[in-house]
């Protein structure tokens, strides 16, 4: 769907930020490009806390939707991956009460705080759209396809939250992990069902107010691919930028 088909009113002028964020998942299409993003945090070694929780959250998902890829397993993904942003934007406005006069550490804060709004607006809008796509081509039960997924984000808010006030680098190494499976997860599905993915056109009002300029399942699957890779990286970049002094940086 193009900005056309939606009244004015309802559509959002693009931050700068955005458009920067839109612009680098376009260039990530190409394969070159993308494999030389990647690499340099392929092999970010992850603490064991971290390791046991995200491989915690990933068997679950194994166990409940399968280890294949489908809508409704991208829809329970979606659900669980946008909490983590919620829940630190939760964790440093606590900090910051905490905090107001030291001047220094609210500005950390606020950096991330930034980087935590805009990727929960984007993981919604992975929910938004991928929930329209799942219930058009399968069916959903209340329990595994709702209750189910919400269970999962209330126990990962939690434990975001609390990691993230006890040690910041645990809960963004969690979300490394929960990332890159996510990245793994895309990048199967347009391998396994590129070809029909390309033959399905998407419509989405959504899409549009949000400034994504896809045209059909293929295009979006694989932007919401790169927009997980970004999100896992700039994981890393957040860890490298507040945690390099270890628990007093924040
Ligand atoms: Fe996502
Ligand atoms: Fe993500």
């Amino acid at each position: 769907m193009r900005e056309g088909s939606l009244p004015h009113a309802m559509l959002r002028p693009m931050s700068g930020d955005q458009i920067e964020h839109e612009s680098l998942v376009v260039s990530l299409n190409d394969e070159e490009a993308l494999a030389a993003y990647k690499q340099p945090f392929d092999a970010y070694p992850v603490s064991l806390l971290p390791r046991i929780i995200g491989g915690f959250l990933i068997a679950c998902g194994n166990l409940f939707y399968g280890r294949r890829p489908s809508y409704m397993k991208f829809r329970a993904i979606e659900v669980i991956a946008r909490v983590p942003y919620h829940s630190w934007s939760s964790a440093i406005f606590t900090f910051l009460t905490l905090f107001y006069s030291n001047e220094d550490r609210a500005l950390r804060l606020s950096t991330l705080s930034h980087f935590t709004r805009f990727a929960a607006d984007n993981e919604t809008m992975h929910v938004v759209v991928i929930s329209g796509l799942a219930r058009a081509h399968e069916r959903a039960g209340l329990l595994r396809h709702t209750i189910i997924p919400m269970l999962f984000a209330f126990f990962y808010f939690w434990t975001s939250y609390v990691l993230y006030l006890l040690n910041p680098r645990w809960s963004l190494e969690i979300n490394y992990l929960f990332e890159q499976h996510a990245f793994d997860h895309y990048s199967l599905f347009l391998e396994i069902c590129g070809d029909d993915l390309k033959a399905r056109p998407i419509h989405s009002s959504y899409l549009a107010w949000y400034g994504r300029d896809v045209r059909s399942h293929y295009e979006f699957f694989r932007s919401v691919r790169n927009d997980e890779i970004i999100h896992r990286n700039r994981s890393v970049h957040e860890i490298e930028l507040h945690c390099s002094r270890g628990r007093a940086a924040f």
